[in-house]
């Protein structure tokens, strides 16, 4: 039996709740990631960093909701800061003091955040920063990289994955890819893209647009394209080049953010940009995030200036009342010693079996997100990454899914995410299993 037979076989349940919900919601999920033939597994329980799903099979998640449950599920601490809010009453569209207290506590984390506004998602964070850039500079250009992913909004979601074909344009000067039906020219048109890790690149491009870009956003450590950490040197000449043509820089630290490091990638780098994007850890797992930033641009949003954010569940007081529990009593600065160990731990044991196996993949990390790649040298771009044998991920996934360990996030292009909640006999089993499993995906190779 293949690996993929195994998974059918062991997740009845999952099957004939799949069809059920494929009957009346487009393909039974509720994003599209969350889909993978013939049907994803359906989720009973959580608890730390453990999931069941229906047919009663326990997995380790080392997707942990695309990295957004930093804490594990169904933390107990965050747990209770729910229930009391719940209680006191969950949304009044009127400022509480949750809110507050949590923008303090990013504050801390993040010094280059003078003023922040909260959304509910990741891919709010992002258009609202855009939309802000644009306001605070009168400039409609925006500048992207190739195969980053800031959320689904008609801006942004150009070349967030890479055509094979010719019209991704030549490696360094990537063409504008609109990436879904429906999405009108004159949106997309604004939008031009660099490759990451690539200065000739964003140079050729800031030239090329000179006066016409408000803003370059970027994640500081690509995590579409398994992970793909910035080399020695990168994000510091990002940023002089973007001081140099005037262009705003935008970090979107949704996943990375209070997650890589206690400080996010600001931190970690040492680099200040003028806005940074948040959601994920900042929420508990609970929906929300915020964009914040320099104060005079800040001081832009309405009602202070002209540029309008608006919604009916921002900061609200059960979410940010989640997020405050998460950061303040559950992310301790320890807590992210652990984890850095752990993903050390887990990197280096992927890196041995890969080397005892002769296969041609690798690993890279940065801390506890990390991506196994099926490509002999370790990329530096999307499209390095994007040249990983695509079956053999595949044979990957469905055996770690088959033998109780949910990898990563569920395509080639995603990543593992160790959490708070996660222990070393965690690591330990996982790296046994994917000894297993690696030796058959190896036959592929
Ligand atoms: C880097 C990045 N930005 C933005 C988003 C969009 O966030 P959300 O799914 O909360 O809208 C994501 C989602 O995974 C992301 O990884």
């Amino acid at each position: 039996m293949s690996f993929y037979d195994d998974y059918v076989a062991r997740t009845p349940m999952s099957g004939k709740e799949a069809k059920r919900a494929q009957a009346i919601i487009p393909g039974g999920v509720g994003s599209a990631i969350q889909f993978w033939p013939p049907y994803p597994i359906m989720i009973k329980d959580s608890q730390g960093p453990y999931v069941w799903d229906l047919d009663g099979n326990k997995y380790i998640d080392y997707c942990m909701c695309y990295a957004a449950m930093v804490a594990g599920h169904a933390d107990p601490v965050i747990a209770q800061a729910i229930k009391e809010q719940a209680d006191k009453g969950i949304l009044f569209g009127l400022p509480g003091i949750s809110a507050t207290d949590l923008a303090e506590e990013i504050q801390r984390r993040y010094p280059v955040i003078e003023m922040l506004r909260f959304t509910q998602s990741g891919v709010e964070a992002t258009m609202y920063a855009v939309r802000l850039a644009r306001a605070a500079t009168g400039k409609m250009g925006v500048l992207k990289v190739e195969g980053a992913y800031h959320g689904a909004s008609d801006i942004l979601l150009v070349s967030t994955a890479v055509p094979t074909n010719t019209a991704a344009g030549p490696e360094w000067m990537p063409s504008s890819v609109a990436e879904s039906a429906g999405i009108p020219e004159g949106t997309w048109k604004h939008t031009h893209v660099v490759q990451f890790n690539h200065l000739e690149s964003l140079e050729y491009q800031l030239s090329k647009h000179e006066g016409e870009i408000a803003c370059f956003i970027l994640e500081p450590c690509m995590t579409n394209g398994g992970v793909i950490p910035p080399d020695p040197g990168y994000l510091e000449e990002v940023r002089k080049l973007t001081r140099k043509y005037n262009v705003l820089l935008i970090f979107d630290e949704v996943k990375v953010g209070a997650r890589i490091a206690y400080g996010g990638a600001c931190e970690k780098y040492g680099i200040e940009p003028d806005l940074v994007c948040l959601a994920k850890a900042i929420g508990g797992g609970t929906p929300l995030g915020a964009f914040g930033g320099r104060r005079d641009l800040m001081g832009l949003i309405t009602p202070m200036g002209p540029a309008v954010h608006f919604g009916t569940y921002n900061a609200n007081p059960l979410t940010t009342s989640a997020g405050l529990a998460c950061l303040t009593k559950v992310l301790t600065k320890e807590k992210y010693k652990e984890m850095d160990r752990l993903g050390e731990k887990y990197a280096k044991g992927l890196k041995d079996i890969i080397k005892r196996l002769g296969l041609p993949a690798c690993v890279t990390h940065e801390g506890p997100l990390g991506g196994i790649q099926f490509v002999p040298e370790i990329p530096h771009t999307y499209r390095q990454a994007n040249q990983g044998n695509k079956g053999m991920w595949r044979e990957y996934w469905y055996g770690m899914l088959s033998k109780g360990v949910i990898p990563m996030g569920s395509g080639w292009f995603e990543e593992y995410s160790i959490s708070a909640a996660h222990k070393d006999k965690d690591i330990e089993e996982t790296l046994n299993i994917s000894e297993d499993v690696l030796k058959e995906v190896k036959k592929l190779a």
